[in-house]
């Protein structure tokens, strides 16, 4: 017989647990912009759907007082519910508590809740808002953490991890995130560092402030260590929810298939005029994506980082894909090291779940200069290239305008297994542009010719007629087709429709070796 007691003696318990660290810890953590570990909880997952567990979990530390300081659940709340009406597991860090520090509790709250997406394949989300290590447990919190870290890995391409840092996060506490395919941060509360100003002063004389250290701008732009950047909370669990409703699962599930109203045989007239008749002359691929996918909504991710490549996700005829074009508009849409390893990491997310890569290319070739190849720009670019020949997922170029060189090859040529790939009549498909190819192989007659700029114009004109077009590479069937613009929308429905089913397999192998 449960006793009316004991039953409120539960209640109060419950009641007691969702202080955190009390009501004037609550308040402070308000005061600051930020919300409270479960508030956070309730505004991500759909109203009503969190089931919270090791709610009575204590810490099992003594010394430093911590005996007498105990908060049950200790500094994280756990649990799951769901999003867009599909599970999600879900840690959020709190604050309040020993200010959100993991210790050996915090932990095991943690490895459970990744243990239990990982055996019922769902993703997990961390809510991190933590002063890192708990201090007072020593080196038994550095064991907890890496107890999360090998989880980290071993989800890894299994069920999507998912991050936000909404508050700190220092220390070997950002490896944890660091190893999650995404990273959400908050401007003006959040911030990301290994070593903090204080540090960084002392050992390098270098004064900068926990924000431009390591706040959500510079990780969003400097870094690239974070893809989105919200205005606020609210801003960036509407962001997480809008990113899962792209996702699988895991990685046994295609992604989830959203019927459209937005016709399968739109034309779009305006893409037959986007591209300039000046080829120097940029535009703004994102129109292009935009003008072809579902209602033209597409979710940008990095989108302050390496801006002269485009990654995000999008759906097309209800197929949900995932997006890389060049930005003509920003260093000419050519690949440097950054644009390389952002679009590597996110080819491979692509790949890892199932999600069918659309490639718009418009690229002059890789960025020349010192920097970059002191930088090893020879292995960063690598990196892209591998990423898109070990994808097997449907692979589906356009190319728009430019498709120069060993880029050529790079985004996602037939060569390397593309399994659609068109142009539009403004493709110039080549080893390089008119200009410098001239300039190479009519090197000797235009220092001897007496009207060299005269002579150069002709033979660039000449070039461009015969090898700057898509009709070269189409001879070869390089190129499946050369396609109007306005008909990009219905060629790739028609295109995913006959891919869905697509089996590609690499050899069997512990795993490659990426060029890191
Ligand atoms: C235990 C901690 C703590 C920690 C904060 N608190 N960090 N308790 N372990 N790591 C407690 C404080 O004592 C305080 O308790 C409460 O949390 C809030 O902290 P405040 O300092 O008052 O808050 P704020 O001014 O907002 O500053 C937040 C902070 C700062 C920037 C995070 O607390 C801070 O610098 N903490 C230490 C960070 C750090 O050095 N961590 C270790 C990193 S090394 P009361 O009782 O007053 O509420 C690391 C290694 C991991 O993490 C390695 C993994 C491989």
């Amino acid at each position: 017989m449960v006793t009316d007691s004991s039953i409120q003696r539960l209640r109060e318990m419950r009641e007691q647990a969702k202080l955190g660290g009390g009501q004037a810890r609550i308040d402070r953590q308000h005061a600051k912009g930020k919300l409270t570990a479960r508030e956070r909880i309730e505004k991500l997952l759909d109203p009503g759907t969190f089931r919270e567990i090791d709610m009575f979990v204590t810490h099992r530390t003594v010394g430093f007082g911590t005996e007498e300081q105990q908060f049950l659940g200790d500094s994280v709340v756990t649990g799951w519910g769901k999003i867009n009406d599909r599970v999600v597991y879900v840690f959020s860090q709190d604050f309040t508590v020993f200010g959100g520090s993991l210790g050996e509790v915090h932990a095991e709250k943690v490895c459970k809740i990744m243990d239990l997406a990982m055996k019922n394949g769902a993703p997990v989300i961390g809510l991190n808002d933590s002063g890192g290590a708990r201090i007072q447990e020593g080196v038994v919190s550095l064991a907890a953490y890496a107890y999360v870290f090998q989880r980290n890995v071993m989800a890894s391409g299994v069920i999507p991890q998912i991050s936000a840092v909404v508050g700190p996060c220092a220390g070997g506490a950002v490896y944890s995130p660091a190893m999650t395919d995404f990273i959400l941060m908050v401007k003006g509360t959040s911030f990301m560092h290994i070593t903090g100003p204080e540090v960084i002063k002392a050992v390098t004389r270098e004064d900068v402030t926990s924000e431009e250290l390591g706040g959500a701008m510079t990780h969003n732009t400097k870094s690239g260590v974070a893809h989105f950047a919200a205005e606020d909370e609210d801003e960036g669990f509407e962001t997480l929810r809008t990113l899962l409703s792209y996702l699988p699962q895991n990685n046994t599930e295609d992604p989830p298939f959203v019927p459209t109203d937005d016709p399968a045989d739109r034309i779009e007239t305006e893409l037959n005029s986007i591209v300039p008749d000046n080829p120097n002359k940029p535009y703004d691929m994102k129109q292009v994506i935009e003008f072809v996918m579902d209602d033209g909504f597409f979710l940008e991710v990095h989108e302050h980082y390496a801006r002269n490549i485009i990654v995000g996700f999008a759906r097309v005829g209800g197929f949900s894909v995932g997006i890389v074009g060049q930005q003509p508009q920003v260093l000419a849409g050519v690949l440097d090291i950054d644009a390389s390893r952002k679009g590597a990491r996110f080819v491979r997310f692509c790949d890892a779940f199932n999600i069918p890569i659309i490639t718009f290319e418009d690229v002059p070739g890789f960025l020349p200069g010192v920097a970059q190849e002191h930088g090893g720009i020879i292995v960063h670019g690598a990196k892209l290239l591998y990423a898109y020949c070990e994808a097997t997922v449907p692979k589906i170029t356009i190319i728009t305008r430019k498709a120069y060189g060993g880029a050529y090859d790079v985004m996602s040529s037939k060569h390397i297994r593309g399994d659609i790939n068109y142009g539009w009549p403004s493709a110039e498909i080549a080893v390089m542009g008119p200009d410098g190819a001239v300039n190479i192989i009519f090197r000797h007659e235009l220092a001897e010719t007496t009207d060299p700029t005269a002579r150069r114009a002709e033979l660039v004109q000449d070039y461009r007629e015969k090898f700057a077009n898509p009709y070269v590479a189409a001879a070869r069937g390089y190129i499946d087709d050369v396609i109007e613009p306005a008909e990009t929308r219905p060629r790739l429905i028609e295109a995913l429709h006959m891919l869905q089913n697509k089996r590609d397999a690499n050899p069997p192998k512990k795993h490659g070796n990426i060029p890191l």
